[in-house]
């Protein structure tokens, strides 16, 4: 079937697209000595995560609890959950995974949540393994000195918690849109994640894993001594607002297909509206950039551009979202794509598990 006879509006994911960008990362860590562990923020999706895993990925890195459950139900990992596990009920959850032998590692960023995780621990008999999240420069979570990352390491093998190593994430390097002063940020923030390795290291607690990176990260942190894994998910689809960052390297593999409604003067209208595209990264442009979706609203959106000339009303066109991951977290499926044809169906089984 022809993926322009779907109904709309729904996902396309282009599995050439797709292939491309796994091997295109792959391709520039191969040598480095720096494994993949990529986000599956990015694609939700199992079969997904597994040709990455079959692409040479050593695991999978999750932020929910609830995305690391969809991951060990379709029994892949192992998985580092590159957030914290607040709260009696998710640790609970935690502890329930680790009965089912899953091999997950979650982060912890101060003595509360190693206080919870030993008391889970206790409750139920498992041992639960954790990296230390240091702030390397986001100023979200994370140890602020290496002092402190050391007291908590010591904290956690005290507790009898199987201490990996650290991880930090320098996502402060997409408020910088200038290349020079955005490598020197990158180059910093690697660098302090660093000082707190060699922190450890000194307190005879050296770090097995020192995960850090996003897309736009991946080449410099793979030069940067020390890190041993990175945690980049973008890539794997790309998004436009990622392309102003790592231009001309990652093809477009998610894309919305949607109807056009109907063709006025200056704009045209289609049936793609907040409710299946997000825009909190500026308006989704059409495929060949001559128009874009400039104002959305519940179920429709403004299309404007040189391009809707050549539109007419029942006519599909295909939106390259500006941000893929808050698209797709909308939606239940990606109707799979090789040559334009329908050649699968495949649930996004980590959609909206925000919790
Ligand atoms: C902790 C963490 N690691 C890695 C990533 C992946 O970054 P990117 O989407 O740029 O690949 C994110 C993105 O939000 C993140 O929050």
């Amino acid at each position: 079937m022809d993926a322009y006879e779907l109904d709309t509006p729904c996902l396309l994911l282009d599995l050439g697209a797709v292939e491309h960008n796994s091997a295109t990362m792959m391709a520039s860590l191969a040598g480095s000595g720096v494994a993949l562990r990529p986000h599956f923020k990015t694609p939700k999706c199992p079969q997904v995560a597994r040709m990455q895993l079959d692409a040479g990925a050593i695991g999978i890195t999750v932020a929910k609890l609830g995305e690391a459950e969809v991951l060990a139900d379709a029994g892949l990992g192992p998985i580092l959950m590159a957030n914290q596990v607040v709260g009696p009920i998710k640790i609970a959850r935690l502890m329930a995974l680790l009965a089912r032998g899953v091999d997950i590692t979650i982060a912890v960023e101060s003595e509360f949540n190693v206080r919870e995780l030993s008391e889970g621990a206790r409750l139920s008999g498992q041992r639960p393994a954790a990296v230390i999240e240091v702030d390397a420069g986001m100023s979200r979570c994370g140890t602020s000195t290496p002092a402190e990352t050391v007291a908590l390491a010591r904290m956690l093998v005290d507790a009898g918690i199987d201490y990996r190593g650290i991880m930090g994430y320098e996502g402060h390097m997409y408020a910088q849109p200038d290349e020079e002063p955005r490598r020197q940020l990158i180059e910093a923030a690697l660098g302090a994640v660093n000082r707190h390795a060699e922190a450890l290291a000194e307190a005879g607690l050296p770090p097995r894993i020192v995960s850090t990176s996003g897309s736009a990260s991946t080449g410099i942190a793979s030069r940067t001594a020390g890190i041993t894994e990175l945690q980049a998910g973008t890539y794997i689809f790309h998004d436009s607002h990622h392309e102003g960052f790592t231009p001309g390297i990652y093809q477009y593999a998610l894309t919305l297909l949607t109807t056009v409604v109907t063709v006025r003067d200056r704009y045209a209208v289609c049936d793609a509206g907040m409710k299946s595209l997000s825009s909190d990264h500026g308006p989704s442009f059409s495929r060949d950039g001559s128009f874009k979706a400039a104002r959305l609203s519940e179920e429709h959106a403004h299309l404007t551009g040189p391009g809707i000339a050549a539109l007419h009303p029942g006519q599909k066109v295909e939106l390259v979202p500006s941000h893929g991951d808050t698209t797709l977290n909308l939606h239940d499926v990606y109707h799979v794509v090789r040559k334009g044809q329908v050649v699968d169906e495949w649930p996004i089984l980590g959609a909206r598990r925000f919790k």
